[in-house]
């Protein structure tokens, strides 16, 4: 396992290696919840949970399964500096630290916090569409609207500017990329380590900058928080928490607006027009694209002591990775759990974790799907997906498309 991949999650399991097969993989998890709920995959060297009761447990569990992937057997420490920046964060510490980190921003990610920037959320969106709704009738869902919206967001949020997002996407893409046959396993990890590197020198000047100017953005409240009294967080930490928000909000908004649409779209062709205006259906049918195609389709934790799930015993220090991407479409939860239902109640899916370490962002990407979807209905109907193959996000965790091509007619 490189260092630049502590969860070991870079590792794509052999049956998901193909285009075909990580599109849709469901029915490859449709087995294994069958067939080998809980197994050991010796290529990989960890255990893959299958069901959504047993995923639930994972993690739930934090005393079991922890979520530090440094307690592993096969952990390497970090070597170059700026690398393992992101193991200082929240998403890899158990409680009680976790909590600590995550109480630094836990405010400013509360639905209540973020009502009144819901205006502001709806220009940016609308000036990405003005500019890419015309009428030739196609735009691609990911170039035009699916990625600029949220790497704008969470620039604007943190206090960057957002005429960096270039240099945003390359980050973000590279961090979550699996490893191909394409690319020594040396060279891969080299580029990973670079990306590392220049991002600790980017945020590094941000955080000096706003030592000296503080403003009312989360950075200033990141370096408030390292500079107060008693030092909440260490500089590690600071720098850790900056590019945690700015990696994990960003290509899985992304995907979520950009599965959404190919969700709707190969749906009931009057679905946009029941969606159109009714943000409640709209909120309720983002909810079963977080469920049916969900963004995230695995997490990782490491056992802490043996444990028998499913007559296996996981020893202590092995890696097991929760499809939550599986759990989500278990028929044992989920009626009818293969069909997309945008008005699916109840809908206790996992699309964004449980438990601890339940995603921070969950209400911020809630909103961007509402906004960036409302929006993007108001100006177009007769959706439909162009017909050339999609390509899917090449990693191993992260679900959805390279690009999402589709025609429509202008409103
Ligand atoms: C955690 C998914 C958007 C920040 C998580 C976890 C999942 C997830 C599954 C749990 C990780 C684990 O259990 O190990 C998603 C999805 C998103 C999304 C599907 C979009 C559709 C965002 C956004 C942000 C964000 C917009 C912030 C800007 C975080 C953070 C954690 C986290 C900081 C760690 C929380 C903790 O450890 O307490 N996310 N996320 N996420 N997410 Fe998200």
């Amino acid at each position: 396992m490189s260092s630049a991949d502590p969860q070991g999650l870079q590792a794509v399991p052999e049956e998901l290696q193909s285009r075909e097969a990580w599109l849709e993989p469901f029915d490859w998890y449709a087995r294994m919840r069958e067939a080998a709920p809980v197994r050991y995959d010796p290529e990989r060297r960890t255990w893959d949970v299958f069901r959504y009761d047993d995923v639930k447990r994972v993690l739930d569990d934090d005393d079991v399964f922890s979520v530090d992937p440094q307690k592993a057997d096969d952990f390497v420490e970090p070597e170059g500096p700026g690398e393992g920046l992101i193991l200082d964060t929240m998403l890899f510490e158990d409680p009680p630290r976790h909590d600590e980190l995550r109480g630094v921003v836990d405010e400013w990610f509360q639905p209540r916090s973020l009502a009144d920037r819901e205006p502001h959320f709806r220009e940016l969106a609308s000036e990405l569409l003005d500019d890419a709704v015309g009428a030739d009738g196609q735009m691609d869902v990911v170039e035009d609207l699916a990625y600029p919206f949220p790497v704008t967001v969470i620039a604007e949020l943190l206090g960057v500017p957002a005429s960096d997002r270039d240099r945003f996407k390359t980050w973000s893409d590279t961090l979550v990329e699996a490893a191909s046959d394409d690319e020594s396993a040396d060279a891969f990890a080299d580029r990973q380590q670079q990306i590392q590197m220049e991002m600790a020198q980017y945020f590094l000047e941000m955080i000096e900058d706003r030592r000296e100017n503080p403003r009312d953005d989360l950075i200033s409240v990141i370096v408030t928080a390292e500079s107060s009294e008693g030092g909440r967080l260490s500089r590690e930490e600071a720098l850790g928490m900056c590019i945690l928000l700015l990696v994990a909000g960003n290509i899985t908004t992304t995907n979520l607006i950009a599965n959404a649409v190919r969700c709707f779209a190969e749906a009931d062709a009057d679905l946009f027009d029941q969606l159109r205006g009714d943000d409640r259906a709209l909120t309720s049918a983002v909810e079963e694209v977080l469920r049916y195609r969900s963004p995230v389709q695995a997490m990782s934790r490491v056992a802490t002591e043996d444990v028998t799930m499913r007559g296996e015993t996981i020893e202590a220090g092995d890696r097991i990775i929760a499809w939550l991407g599986s759990a989500n479409r278990d028929e044992r939860q989920f009626e009818a759990a293969d069909a997309f239902q945008p008005d699916r109640s109840p809908n206790q899916h996992v699309g964004f974790g449980h438990g601890t370490h339940y995603c921070l962002g969950a209400p911020l990407a809630r909103l961007e799907a509402k906004v960036g979807l409302s929006e993007l209905l108001d100006r177009v109907e007769n959706v439909r997906l162009a017909e050339e193959p999609l390509q899917p996000t090449r990693s191993s965790f992260i679900y959805g498309v390279e690009s999402l091509p589709v025609r429509y007619d202008e409103r």
